[in-house]
């Protein structure tokens, strides 16, 4: 967008504040060049090769084929990445950048083209800089913004990993707004990484500057490294959303230092905290069982789910860490994740996760597949160093509890006999034509009534759905005492939408207690 246009919208937005129509959404101040809507997948060099000799368009290419050979470009990865060392030590007398035509004989843009005739992206790695980190001393972008910027977008770049070293003490804000400018005027849609380890906490300023901010310094390829990244980035979900993402840095999976459980918790945990899937091994050596983590797409979809949330934490008690996160479709994926030496159960709850009150739960193990029910609690024993993964969906439909239903003239809402749901239970007035009402939202193929009926009559009941009796003289036997609860269930056929289902009581007993009213899809 151009820089009048920002100025625009930065106006807008100030009005609207002065107004007092808030704008608490980070998303409404996000870098708005329509990218990385969802957060990246792909492949970085870096944390296999760094800058040895095996970094070379031919292990480029080789990484481009693989993504479409096993099926890594079909569930989602798209950026090919080049790191630091690309580059020759200085300039040329145009002050460009010139690849090491040693590692890239035949440039980059060659290269690109090969990753784009794949069907994949391109990314590359400059500095904030005089120089890049490494102590070769590549040159950097500082005070050659647009000049880096227009030759990359010439090259045919899609992402820019954009690092902090050699800076010169220069305000990181200025240094990374500087090429985001540069990236915006180079006329190439280019996805903008910062890379500023989190040392001036980006995450508090650089929604509008970058696609995504690294919050930590580099990884290695160890537990403790990989955990500890986690503990620096889970506390920041707030900051994160479409287009703006924080980055806990690239994976290790498949670099051979970590035990399979402790890859698993690797990725599960990065898939929770939306952040980049960046692939940082060298694909040509990994094992079967590494790409079978990379390659899960139960966990991937909560990466990559739309609503864009990363998760949060529930609870962090003594290394046994529960996280929850809201996916678009109103599910919820929790981890249970075990930091510890020893197994250990963790638990926590669906109503914790904020998911609404229903009947019964599945719950998918998106490792082992599979599924179960549960009424409300989340558990599992966990061995030392792994993570239980759990998409949570609710599946006996939807609980509409009966104390926040409409009641007839003397209905009263009570809660003095215990064992009902929710906070209390409608005791409806004694007599015909008492009625209970609920405003529902369909579809649904059947309705149970949690109920309790104290004395030894039955209290019938006529079922109406939007004004129609669907089910007449519905039987409410006694349960035996008022705190003995039980349920009716009737078949019926909602259409997807609002409606009201009403009980009305037959006899002069009126309606049972009413305890709650479920929906089943
Ligand atoms: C820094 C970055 C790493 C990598 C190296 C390259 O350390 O944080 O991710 O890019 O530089 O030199």
């Amino acid at each position: 967008m151009s820089l009048s246009r920002r100025f625009a919208s930065a106006l807008a937005a100030l009005a609207l504040a002065a107004s007092g129509l808030v704008l608490s959404s980070p998303t409404a101040l996000a870098l708005e060049n329509g990218l990385l809507r969802v957060p990246p997948m792909g492949f970085n060099n870096w944390n296999s090769t760094q800058c040895k000799a095996d970094f070379t368009e031919g292990m480029i290419k080789g990484i481009a084929d693989l993504f479409v050979s096993k099926g890594l470009k079909d569930v989602g990865y798209t950026y090919v990445n080049i790191d630091d060392c690309w580059a020759l030590p200085s300039r040329n007398s145009s002050g460009d950048l010139v690849p090491d035509p040693v590692r890239f004989p035949h440039g980059i843009k060659s290269l690109a083209d090969y990753v784009h005739g794949k069907g994949l992206k391109f990314g590359i790695y400059t500095s904030a800089g005089t120089k890049t980190c490494n102590k070769a001393g590549f040159p950097g972008g500082l005070g050659h913004e647009q000049q880096d910027a227009n030759l990359f977008a010439s090259w045919g770049v899609d992402y820019l990993k954009y690092d902090n070293c050699n800076n010169q003490g220069v305000d990181a804000q200025q240094r990374y707004k500087a090429m985001r400018d540069a990236l915006a005027k180079s006329g190439r849609p280019i996805a903008y990484s910062i890379c500023e380890w989190g040392q001036n906490q980006p995450w508090t300023w650089a929604a509008p500057v970058g696609n995504l901010w690294r919050t930590t310094g580099d990884i290695s390829d160890k537990w403790s490294s990989m955990i500890g990244k986690t503990q620096a980035n889970r506390g920041l979900a707030q900051y994160a959303g479409p287009g703006h993402w924080n980055d806990p840095d690239m994976l290790e999976v498949g670099n051979g230092g970590m035990t399979t459980a402790e890859y698993r918790t690797h990725f599960g945990l990065w898939a929770m905290m939306a952040a980049p899937l960046l692939i940082g091994s060298d694909l040509r050596k990994v094992s079967e069982d590494d790409f079978a983590i990379l390659k899960n797409t139960d966990v991937i979809a909560l990466d990559q789910d739309p609503l864009g949330k990363q998760a949060t934490v529930l609870s962090a008690n003594a290394g046994l860490v529960v996280y929850s996160k809201v996916l678009a479709n109103g599910d919820r994926a929790v981890a249970l994740s075990n930091e510890t030496a020893s197994t250990a159960t963790i638990s926590t709850t669906a109503s914790a996760t904020g998911i609404g009150a229903a009947p019964s739960y599945t719950l998918k193990d998106l490792w082992s597949k599979g599924t179960r029910t549960t009424t409300g609690t989340i558990n599992a024993s966990v061995p030392s160093h792994a993570t239980v993964l759990y998409r949570v969906s609710s599946s006996g439909g939807t609980r509409y509890e009966a104390e926040s239903a409409t009641l007839s003239a003397g209905g009263t809402v009570d809660s003095n006999h215990a064992g009902y749901s929710g906070t209390g239970f409608a005791n409806g007035a004694n007599a015909v034509g008492s009625s209970v009402e609920w405003q529902v939202t369909g579809p649904a193929t059947a309705v149970t009534f949690g109920y309790a009926n104290g004395t030894a009559a039955a209290r019938p009941v006529d079922v109406s759905v939007d004004g129609t009796v669907v089910a007449a003289g519905v039987s409410f036997p006694p349960t035996g005492a008022w705190t003995t609860w039980s349920t009716v269930t009737r078949a019926v056929s909602l259409a997807a939408g609002a409606h009201t289902v009403r009980v009305t009581a037959t006899t002069a007993d009126g309606p049972a207690n009413l305890d709650y009213l479920d929906l089943s899809r």
